[in-house]
């Protein structure tokens, strides 16, 4: 049976968010796979500031009441890419061409994403002068090291002074950290220590993840790159877990932790399936029953804006079914957990997953552990294979 038509979009509901993917990079790293390019020509940046303006009013003129005004942004997320690699005047007229033309809450919530490299005391005033609150710092490691192993273009004294910089500037400042490569588990645990003493209230945690294709991944092939062990990376992210708790940041989410009431807010709207608008080449977007996917092919998504159409995109209806695995699996990646009333019959071996410590079951709720979100991914195939 064909999908039922996608309505016309409407993905700012009340509590709404705003994603903005802002594709620029100074040089590539090894391991990521979003949508970036290392182009440094202006007037394509220009170009790109003034689709993602266009491609908000294109989605918005389909979109009564978000026009009208009756529904008001509550998050905003601009990130990459490296947002912080943009001119600051582009900058200024990409926010003033997006979140400055919606109705915005008053406690809106509006971060961007920085490079320690790219984050300049000019960056800081044009990012401030535009109402900017939260900064999301890509540190991933203060080990010169591990940040050479990564191809990161940063060393341990520029990813200081950024984070410096940042917390003197900034309520709200989160970092990204990475386990991969290198990483020692002493060096590890000072960073997450020294990061938080500089005015870090917001960690992310990923283990690196190797995409096919990618630099990195034909660098452990040929050996010249090791991946910690399986065992080693889980030994790594446990303790960090733990020195993080004794910091007093709570882990909220699989790869989220935060002092208290500095959670992201953008961040757990995804986790409730709040609706959200994207914008840039490769945004996703979600509203009601829809997700969309731009064309990650910069090319393509200018020629189609620049055309005054939508750019190429994919749109997916969530079926019931879907509806129904994204309820349990969405909800399990965070603290809360899930109600045991939707974890389907025989999914999982809930007393087996209380001994192994990969769960606790109580209040009515499955809620994973430290140890548990390491293997989500084997959690989360079992509730599909329950529900399907
Ligand atoms: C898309 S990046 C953009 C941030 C910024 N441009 C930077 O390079 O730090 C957002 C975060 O995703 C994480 N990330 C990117 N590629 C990853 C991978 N292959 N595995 C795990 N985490 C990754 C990094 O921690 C990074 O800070």
């Amino acid at each position: 049976m064909a999908p039922p038509r996608a309505p016309q979009p409407s993905p700012l509901g009340p509590g709404g968010g705003l994603y903005i993917h802002v594709p620029f990079c100074r040089t590539l790293c090894s391991y990521c796979n979003f949508v970036r390019t290392a182009d440094h020509d202006t007037d394509l940046r220009a170009r790109t500031v003034a689709a993602c303006v266009a491609e908000l009013a294109l989605r918005r003129g389909k979109c009564a009441s978000l026009s009208e005004g009756r529904r008001q942004l509550r998050t905003a997320y601009i990130g990459g890419g490296t947002p912080s690699a943009l001119e600051p005047d582009l900058f200024t007229a990409l926010l003033s061409g997006t979140v400055g033309k919606l109705p915005v809450a008053p406690d809106l919530e509006l971060t961007v994403e920085a490079n320690p490299e790219s984050f300049s005391p000019a960056v800081v005033d044009a990012w401030r002068s535009a109402g900017v609150g939260r900064v999301s710092l890509g540190v991933q490691s203060l080990d010169a090291d591990v940040l050479q192993r990564l191809g990161r273009q940063c060393d341990p004294a520029t990813a200081r002074g950024a984070i410096v910089l940042a917390c003197r500037h900034f309520e709200r400042v989160a970092a990204d950290w990475i386990i991969g490569p290198g990483v020692q588990r002493r060096r590890l645990l000072a960073e997450l220590t020294e990061a938080i003493g500089l005015g870090v209230g917001h960690v992310s945690l990923y283990i690196l993840e190797l995409h096919l294709g990618s630099d990195l991944s034909a660098a452990v092939a040929a050996g010249r790159v090791a991946m910690p062990s399986d065992a080693r990376t889980e030994t790594l992210y446990l303790a960090a877990v733990d020195r993080l708790a004794e910091l007093g940041l709570r882990q909220y989410e699989v790869a989220n932790f935060a002092l208290p009431a500095s959670e992201s807010r953008h961040n757990r709207a995804y986790w409730s399936r709040r609706p959200y608008l994207g914008l840039g080449p490769g945004a996703h977007g979600l509203y009601g029953r829809w997700r969309y996917a731009n064309t990650g092919d910069l090319s393509a998504y200018l020629a189609s804006i620049e055309a005054g159409q939508l750019p190429p995109q994919s749109i997916d209806h969530l079926t019931p079914a879907a509806r129904r695995l994204e309820s349990v699996v969405l909800p399990l990646r965070t603290a809360a957990g899930v109600p045991l009333g939707l974890i389907p019959d025989r999914a999982l071996d809930l007393p087996r997953g209380v001994r192994a410590g990969f769960w606790t079951v109580d209040s009515g709720r499955l809620r994973l552990t430290a140890r548990g979100f390491l293997r989500i991914d084997a959690i989360e195939q079992a509730l599909a294979r329950g529900l399907g």
